[in-house]
Formats: C-alpha cells, sequence, structure tokens
C-alpha cells in the first residue's frame, strides 16, 4: 500500500481513480472478520496547543491539529467516532485548552477525550473537566467495551507538595527527560473503579482500553512508563481480546504481552526521537517482543499524523496516517498473536526483539 493510494482510499473526492479494491480495510475483513461486525473510528492526539500571547499560539502545532481535523472529517467510510488522546495542551491554561477545544469541535463526529499530563499539572484537570468531563470512564459501542483511563496521576506528595506554584509543577512534569518529573500511575482508587467497571464485563467482549502513557514499562528515563503497568494489565488479563492504545510517546510502537496488544498513536505536533535504547536493562521492563518499524526521527514532520483504526472482529487494526511520510498499518495477525506491521522497512533499521537484558 503506497502513501497516496491509502490517502486517496479514506479521503473523500480526492483521487477519485483509487479502487474501492486497494482498501486496507478489506485486507482485515477478508482475512478475520465478519464485515457487519466491523466498524473504524479516529484517533488524535499530542496537539500541545501553545500559547504565546494574546490570540497568538505556536502556528506549528495549531495546524498540525487543523489538519488531522479536517483530514478525519473527510474519511470515508465516516469513522463511528473520534478518541483525542490526551496532550491537547502544552502547559495546561484555559487559553491553550480553549484554544484546543474550539479546533476539537470542528470535529464532525462524536469525540472522546484522554487526560494527558500536559493539560493536568497545572490545575489537576479541574479546567479539563470543566470543558470534556470525566477523567476515566467506560462506554460500548457494537459489541467493544471502551474505557479510558487518566493514566499520568503520580504521588500525592509530588502533586500536591513539593512544588511552591502550580506553574513550576507543570513545567516540572512537561519535560522529557527531568530527573525531577515523577513515574506515572492509574491509582489504587481508579484501579478499583476499573476492576468493578470490568466485572460486569463477558470475558469474550473485545476490550480497548485508551491511556496517555503506556501500560506498559517502555522507558523510565522519559516516563514513557506507567508504574502501576503490571496492575492494570492483570485486570485486563480475563479478557480474549485486550488492547491498550495510548498517546504521550509521539512515536509509532506495538508490544504484545500475554493476551493484551499495544498500539501507541502519533502526536499531531512533533515526533519525539527513539531513546538511545530501548534496551537499558533497568529501565526496560517487560521487553518488546515483536520488531519495531522505524520512522525517520530526522525527517522533521515524519512520523506526525493521526490515525483511524479499524477494530475487525474485536482486534485493532493502527492506519497511521503520516503527514509527511509512507502511510503504515499495524494490525493485529491472529496466526503471529501479535500486532504486525504490514510494511516493513529494511531489516538492518529495525530495533530487533529484545529477548535478554
Ligand atoms: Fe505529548
Ligand atoms: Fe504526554
Amino acid at each position: 500500500m503506497t502513501d497516496s493510494a491509502s490517502r486517496r482510499d479514506f479521503l473523500k473526492g480526492a483521487g477519485a481513480a483509487a479502487a474501492a479494491s486497494t482498501l486496507p480495510l478489506s485486507m482485515v475483513k477478508l482475512a478475520f472478520a465478519d464485515p457487519a461486525q466491523d466498524f473504524t473510528f479516529a484517533y488524535i492526539s499530542d496537539s500541545h496547543i501553545q500559547h504565546i500571547k494574546g490570540n497568538e499560539f505556536v502556528r506549528n502545532w495549531d495546524r498540525g491539529l487543523i489538519r488531522a481535523v479536517a483530514e478525519t472529517n473527510l474519511l470515508r467510510p465516516k469513522p463511528d467516532f473520534v478518541m483525542f488522546g490526551g496532550d491537547l495542551a502544552q502547559l495546561g491554561t484555559k487559553a491553550e485548552l480553549d484554544h484546543g477545544a474550539e479546533m476539537l469541535s470542528k470535529l464532525n463526529y462524536e469525540t472522546h477525550m484522554v487526560m494527558g499530563e500536559h493539560d493536568y499539572y497545572l490545575d489537576l484537570g479541574e479546567y479539563w473537566s470543566r470543558l470534556f468531563g470525566d477523567q476515566h470512564y467506560s462506554f460500548d459501542h457494537k459489541g467493544v467495551h471502551f474505557v479510558v483511563l487518566n493514566s499520568i496521576l503520580t504521588f500525592d506528595e509530588w502533586t500536591h507538595e513539593r512544588w511552591p506554584t502550580p506553574e513550576q509543577r507543570m513545567l516540572e512534569m512537561a519535560a522529557l527527560d527531568n530527573p525531577n518529573g515523577s513515574p506515572f500511575m492509574v491509582g489504587e482508587k481508579q484501579r478499583e473503579w476499573l476492576r468493578q467497571d470490568l466485572e460486569k464485563v463477558d470475558k469474550k467482549t473485545p476490550l480497548v482500553v485508551f491511556s496517555h502513557s503506556p501500560i506498559q514499562k517502555i522507558y523510565k528515563g522519559w516516563n514513557f512508563w506507567t508504574d502501576d503497568a503490571e496492575e492494570v494489565q492483570a485486570l485486563l488479563k480475563p479478557f480474549d481480546k485486550a488492547t491498550v492504545i495510548y498517546g504521550h510517546v509521539h512515536q509509532i510502537q506495538y508490544n504484545q504481552i500475554g493476551n493484551i496488544a499495544f498500539h501507541a498513536v502519533m502526536a499531531t505536533a512533533w515526533p519525539w526521537p527513539y531513546p538511545e535504547s530501548y534496551a537499558q536493562a533497568e529501565q526496560h521492563m517487560p521487553v518488546l517482543t515483536v520488531p519495531m518499524n522505524r520512522a525517520d526521527p530526522f525527517f522533521e514532520r515524519d512520523a506526525t499524523g493521526w490515525q483511524f483504526i479499524d477494530v475487525a472482529t474485536g482486534r485493532v487494526a493502527m492506519d497511521y496516517n503520516l503527514y509527511n511520510n509512507t502511510n503504515r498499518r499495524v494490525a493485529f495477525d491472529a496466526t503471529k498473536g501479535h500486532p504486525v506491521d504490514t510494511a516493513y522497512q529494511a531489516e538492518a533499521d529495525r530495533i530487533p526483539p529484545q529477548d535478554h537484558y
């Protein structure tokens, strides 16, 4: 699937010559699903809308979000809903959240929001909640149970006592590699809510969990990490089909831990570079079990964009719509039992699965 072909297929009016048979979605439907069960939703994340002064905002970040909203509105087939994966704002101010909400309001679909640390740590989510509602919740759609978690909470002492001002607290959490930061967590209270929520759900029901930070421990140095990931994973374990979709890392990642498939989404703002190594012993738990197909971190707009998601028979196929690079598709492969990138780049460029530390 080429970039232009897949983009044409999904954008109304563009490239009418593209044959419907080239739809990547149809490959999955043929392979796995009762087509009547399929649906798609779109995922936009990490726009980091940044206020300068007055009516001025960082233009590049605005444009990333505006483009994602516009392209999502042109999707055919129409997505059933849109997820926004967190970090709408850069420093969590009213001006940023209002401006971001205004841009998101142009979406023609129902939109569900996930809390990011950049949205949260100025006023501990107060204004965000006023705009968007609950910070964790669940909903059912066409036989799939969806859960949204606020995964970016941390210790009470760090949150309430350590910093003299909310602004400083926000800045300390906003930095990528700041040793003054604090590990993210879902926390006991929310885990108990999740336990009760999932108790009512048949374990054969496909389960999709949305979080901002990964519910797996990828790289602690940069807080690509959720401290109570194992406890949350344990709650997802009884389900036949479980998927976690997260933002925050601003890069394409996927993994499989037991029954749980993990997919990261891209940012509309900027791509994070890759940590020096994902294989540092103390930092890397658990191992990545699937080879990583990397984008080019030196290509300015590479690995920014948004994605649409095909939920075929409850398994997730993630189509990455990149702004300046070849589109990518990572789909759960039932024969392999984990997500697979459908077009691998050169073997030498991949990060291999890590068998040992
Ligand atoms: Fe982010
Ligand atoms: Fe984040």
